[in-house]
């Protein structure tokens, strides 16, 4: 199938429900029509963007100016046992469930988690405990320069926190096509994180289906639901500073959580900054806020704008610079 829509509106196409008109969309259904899209933005010379389920980006009022191709390569399959490949246009939580039906453990940490197949590498998805590098096998991206199809190993990727290389210079013009995930037969949960040991408290060995459960119920009482508000999950990245300048900070804040990265450094958990510190939660300007049980999660409320969210993020990091001398960087996605 191949169609092509021009200035099409991109905010339903996101969670966030923001973002004005593409000059072009494309639908990219399998790799035939991807090459398609690319020659033609090749021709037109446009640039491209590339998006999934749009649960990770925030899109400009202006919108974008090229061809935005909207991968929906479909499939899962199991070459082995415990390979599960899928298309990138899967839905990453169909995934998940299938995964977790067969007794393939894995990625049941990382249930619920908004947003298509495509984008776990890209964004290198991790929760309560779990990043999906750990269980990457292989990613198979088209590379427009060569117009052809190449596989990547997971060193390949070179994976960081909610980073891979499928976001920086080199490997940025990458569009990921389909995704191996490693996956362990009766191997046994990781429930380690504070909020899975919290709910398991007293009970030993759960099934991976418990814990899917487990982490679905906690999402949900936590996170915005994204039928209900607009927002793209965790706006901010946690930042990572220091020793010292953690040590420092808990001069002023004693109470401050931290955890140790695998570089002798500190994660900081900004939502306690958020809460604690500028006492934000469930502060609202407009249309636009930080959600009351977690504010790392911006939302829309409503006829948000991507001005607004941009202005309340600018003020957001201005505030936690002045209290903790932090700069904070976007996780979610600017598209411009
Ligand atoms: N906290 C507060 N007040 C709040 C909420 C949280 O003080 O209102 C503190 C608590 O100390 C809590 C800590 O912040 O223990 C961490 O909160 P949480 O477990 O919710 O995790 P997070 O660090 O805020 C990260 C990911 C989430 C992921 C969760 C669960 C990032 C940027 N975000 O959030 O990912 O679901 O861990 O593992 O790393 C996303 O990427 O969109 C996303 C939602």
């Amino acid at each position: 199938m191949f169609s092509i829509n021009s200035n099409e509106r991109l905010a339903p196409y996101t969670s966030f429900r923001i973002g004005g008109p593409a000059s072009f969309l494309i639908e990219a259904d399998s790799e035939d029509v991807l090459k398609v899209a690319v020659e033609y933005a090749h021709h037109k010379i446009l640039p491209i963007f590339v998006l999934g389920e749009g649960s990770n980006v925030l899109i400009s009022d202006e919108g974008f100016k090229g061809l935005v191709i909207q991968v929906n390569i479909r499939g899962v399959e199991f070459p082995e046992p415990n390979l599960l490949v899928a298309g990138a246009g899967e839905h990453w939580d169909d995934v998940v469930a299938m995964a977790v039906a067969k007794n393939l453990s894995g990625i049941e940490n990382l249930s619920y988690i908004p947003g298509s197949v495509g984008a776990t590498p890209v964004q290198n998805i991790g929760a309560y405990g779990t990043e999906i590098k750990e269980v990457i096998e292989w990613v198979e991206a088209f590379d427009p320069k060569t117009m052809s199809v190449r596989r990547l190993t997971n060193a390949e990727c070179r994976f960081g926190y909610r980073n891979s290389l499928f976001k920086s210079g080199d490997g940025k013009h990458l569009i990921v096509v389909r995704v191996a995930f490693r996956l362990k037969e009766n191997g046994a949960p990781n429930i380690s994180y504070k909020d899975l040991a919290l709910y398991f408290s007293g009970k030993h060995n759960p099934t991976i289906t418990e814990v899917r459960q487990a982490v679905i119920d906690i999402r949900k009482k936590k996170l915005p639901d994204i039928k209900e508000v607009g927002t793209a999950g965790s706006f901010f990245k946690n930042p990572i500073i220091s020793r010292d300048a953690y040590t420092a900070l808990l001069k002023k804040y004693p109470d401050m959580p931290s955890f140790p990265t695998n570089d002798g450094k500190k994660k900081i958990p900004l939502a306690w900054i958020l809460d604690k510190v500028c006492n934000l939660n469930g502060y609202r300007e407009g249309n636009v806020g930080l959600y009351k049980t977690q504010p790392l999660a911006l939302v829309n409320f409503g006829n948000g704008t991507a001005n607004e969210i941009k202005n309340l993020a600018e003020k957001i990091s201005n505030q936690v610079k002045e209290k903790t001398g932090i700069e904070i960087e976007w996780e979610v996605v600017a598209v411009n």
